[in-house]
């Protein structure tokens, strides 16, 4: 981000937040206090916190999303007046492409593949939260998010054509998001219960550039090994919803979200990362891993910088998004299903798969014995070459002599999504959790294929063709419990 010439005004910031409360007109922070959780529990919220709700909890008529929706609109039609217009969606939605589309994963500017991934984007949603609630005059306004995990479809608020919310490029598969896609293993007992498999990381900062993908928050920037990555969470589920919702047209290219330098222009993206936010506030209600984020200056002081709506420019402190009462909101819930809603079942048919871009068989025989109480299987792909096009991948795992027929057990997804001219890749090295395929198939020899999902909406034609993925080599290590 280069426009730094405007009054840097830091407006979320211990020592000035009467200043912030008064400027946007929310309830000053309230302290939540001590008390602890456990993952999935609802909890009680703190009264005059503006609260970001599912969105699929709004009647469709709901006075509340009409006027968001306005507020929206009326930014629209300040950019589509002019691109410069600092009250307008699109100076708000280039601050994606400022941070996180810059080239590649090591630019200091680049806000993914590190430890600033959670709490930028966090910074982000409360910030265009707070315009939107400045420009529709109504202080209790808060963005609400979408459910994937229970809503397999684009919600209704955000389809309905005609409405700002749906006023994005997408091409969208005419197909519900997988339960791959979503990070969901009902076929693994640990996993499944959890409902996101990256709820089972216990460390928030990644200390080697090899934990990278098994940590919560991602590795420091800049970082000694200067190597950096997606951490679990923002490799799935955020990649491929990310594709999902942005799909891919007749010619191969992707709307809004599969392109992180549009991805802020369609107002789902807020809905998006709001839920991804909200999985990272479920995570951290255990005490022990919310001990884990970083403390370091370095994490603490260091600002994330946006544009206001005057056109000055803002500073939210990363240390500042450790407490959502600081940015002033709260979930609706912090379960990672929605409650009584009723169960998702998404499962694709092997006729309709794509073949499979790579496979391998494990040279490791699994035996009975082979996994041992609290320790968990993963299977690591090495230095995977980066395809040049957008794509989601399915990781299914199957004992090497099962028919063609037999689907396998998916053990993880991953996907390249675009940024601006370029693939945003994972990691070069993928690790996947197969514990509970290690158990099942027990001294068998696995083959493991990687199959693309669909991605491309069944009314613009045959799928895209796929050519194969590269890879070093497949190989299953053993993480001690910790
Ligand atoms: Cu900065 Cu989902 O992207």
């Amino acid at each position: 981000m280069t426009n730094t010439t405007n009054v840097t005004t830091t407006i979320i910031a211990p020592s000035r937040r009467d200043m912030l409360a008064g400027a946007v007109g929310i309830a000053g922070a309230s302290a939540l206090g001590a008390a602890t959780f456990a993952l999935g529990e609802a909890i009680a919220q703190p009264a005059g916190l503006p609260v970001r709700r599912d969105i699929a909890t709004f009647a469709p008529d709901d006075p509340q999303i009409a006027k968001f929706a306005a507020a929206v609109q009326e930014m629209m039609d300040r950019s589509s007046r002019d691109p410069n217009d600092p009250k307008g969606w699109l100076v708000n939605a280039n601050a994606h492409a400022s941070f996180c589309s810059v080239p590649g994963p090591a630019d200091p500017d680049q806000i993914h593949y590190c430890y600033w991934f959670l709490s930028w984007h966090r910074a982000y949603i409360t910030v265009t939260e707070r315009k939107i609630r400045e420009i529709a005059g109504d202080p209790s306004i808060a963005y609400p998010y979408w459910n994937w995990s229970t809503d397999r479809r684009i919600p209704q608020a955000f389809a309905q054509s005609g409405s700002a919310l749906s006023n994005a490029i997408r091409f969208t598969p005419d197909r519900p998001v997988q339960d791959g896609e979503v990070d969901y293993f009902p076929d693994d007992p640990t996993l499944g219960q959890l409902g996101v498999a990256a709820l089972a990381v216990r460390t928030f900062v990644a200390k080697t550039p090899s934990q990278i993908g098994r940590s919560f928050g991602g590795i420091a920037r800049p970082n000694p090994a200067g190597r950096y990555g997606n951490n679990r969470l923002e490799g799935t589920p955020h990649g491929p919803i990310h594709n999902y919702v942005g799909g891919v047209d007749d010619q191969g290219n992707g709307g809004d979200m599969s392109d992180f330098e549009t991805a802020g222009r369609d107002p789902i993206f807020f809905a998006h990362h709001g839920n991804l936010d909200r999985l990272w506030e479920i995570w951290r209600q255990d005490p022990a891993r919310k001990a884990t984020e970083p403390s370091t200056d370095d994490f603490v002081s260091h600002p994330f910088v946006f544009t206001w709506l005057d056109g000055t420019n803002i500073e939210v402190a990363a240390g500042d998004t450790l407490d959502t009462t600081k940015l002033g909101f709260v979930y609706d819930n912090l379960q990672v299903f929605r409650p009584n809603a009723p169960a998702v079942i998404a499962a694709q048919a092997v006729q309709n798969r794509l073949p499979p871009v790579a496979t391998g068989k494990l040279r490791v025989p699994l035996s009975p014995q082979g996994v041992g109480a609290g320790e968990r299987k993963i299977l690591e792909i090495t230095d995977v070459e980066k395809p040049d096009q957008l794509m989601t991948v399915g990781v299914y795992v199957k004992p090497s002599d099962a028919p063609a027929s037999e689907p396998g057990t998916s053990v993880g997804t991953f996907a390249a999504v675009k940024a601006g001219k370029q693939i945003a890749w994972p990691s070069q090295t993928l690790t996947f959790d197969i514990t509970a395929a290690a158990q099942k198939y027990a001294g068998q020899e696995l083959t493991v294929e990687l199959i693309p999902f669909r991605l491309r909406a069944q009314s613009a034609g045959p799928p895209v063709n796929y050519p194969p993925l590269k890879y070093g080599e497949m190989r299953i290590v053993t993480e001690q419990p910790q």
